[in-house]
């Protein structure tokens, strides 16, 4: 499986710090977002102030290798209830279709699951993102319900910790090959 690097979008120099801006209004990643609008300089800044303060929000650049690609993030953390909101992209067009989609998830779980010590995770999928649902099948995560927008539709989906343990297993052979089923 490729090799991906988490950083706290904090800790990251400013130009990646804005790179993250170009991804979020980039086509491909915004009309997979539940909020669509073009975000502006003023508003990311303003975003990326606020972040040093905010506990639930942890937001972390992804590297592959030495480059910046996409970003992963927990929103609305719940430390109480465990439970939080999640989302991730891939910012960098060359980058997108190679697997690394996967790796990112991968990663991604055991350090909300473990590190984090979530014990729900969940995230909004716009029913027409093909992509995105059938990687977050792969991974476990279920629908649990699907609300109606006026001219979106759009579905939850749901895993715990519990069910990522059981997943994680299944996943590790398949990753590595030694399950050709
Ligand atoms: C979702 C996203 C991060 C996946 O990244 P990726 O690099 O394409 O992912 P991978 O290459 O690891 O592919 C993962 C799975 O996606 C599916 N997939 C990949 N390319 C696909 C395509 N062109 N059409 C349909 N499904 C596709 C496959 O199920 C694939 O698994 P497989 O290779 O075992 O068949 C990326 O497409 C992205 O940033 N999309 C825009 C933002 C977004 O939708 N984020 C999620 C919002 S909820």
């Amino acid at each position: 499986m490729h090799s991906v690097k988490f950083v706290d979008i904090l800790k990251v120099d400013p130009e990646t710090k804005q790179r993250v801006r170009y991804w979020r209004n980039k086509e491909h990643i915004r009309r997979c977002m539940i909020g669509q609008e073009i975000i502006s300089e003023e508003e990311h800044n303003k975003w990326l102030t606020n972040l040093g303060s905010d506990l639930r929000i942890k937001f972390w650049i992804v590297f592959s290798e030495d480059t910046p690609i996409g970003a992963v993030y927990l929103n609305d953390i719940d430390y109480e209830k465990k439970i939080s909101d999640w989302g991730f992209y891939i910012g960098e067009d060359t980058y997108l279709g190679k697997g690394l989609g996967k790796a990112v998830l991968y990663k991604f779980l055991d350090l909300a699951f473990s590190d984090m010590d979530m014990d729900y995770l969940t995230t909004l999928v716009l029913t027409d993102n093909d992509r995105a649902i059938g990687l977050y099948r792969k991974f476990g995560f279920k629908e649990k319900r699907l609300s109606i927008r006026s001219e979106d539709d759009i579905s939850v989906m749901e895993l715990s910790k519990k069910e990522w343990k059981v997943k994680r297993e299944e996943l590790e052979n398949l990753l590595r090959g030694k399950d050709k089923r």
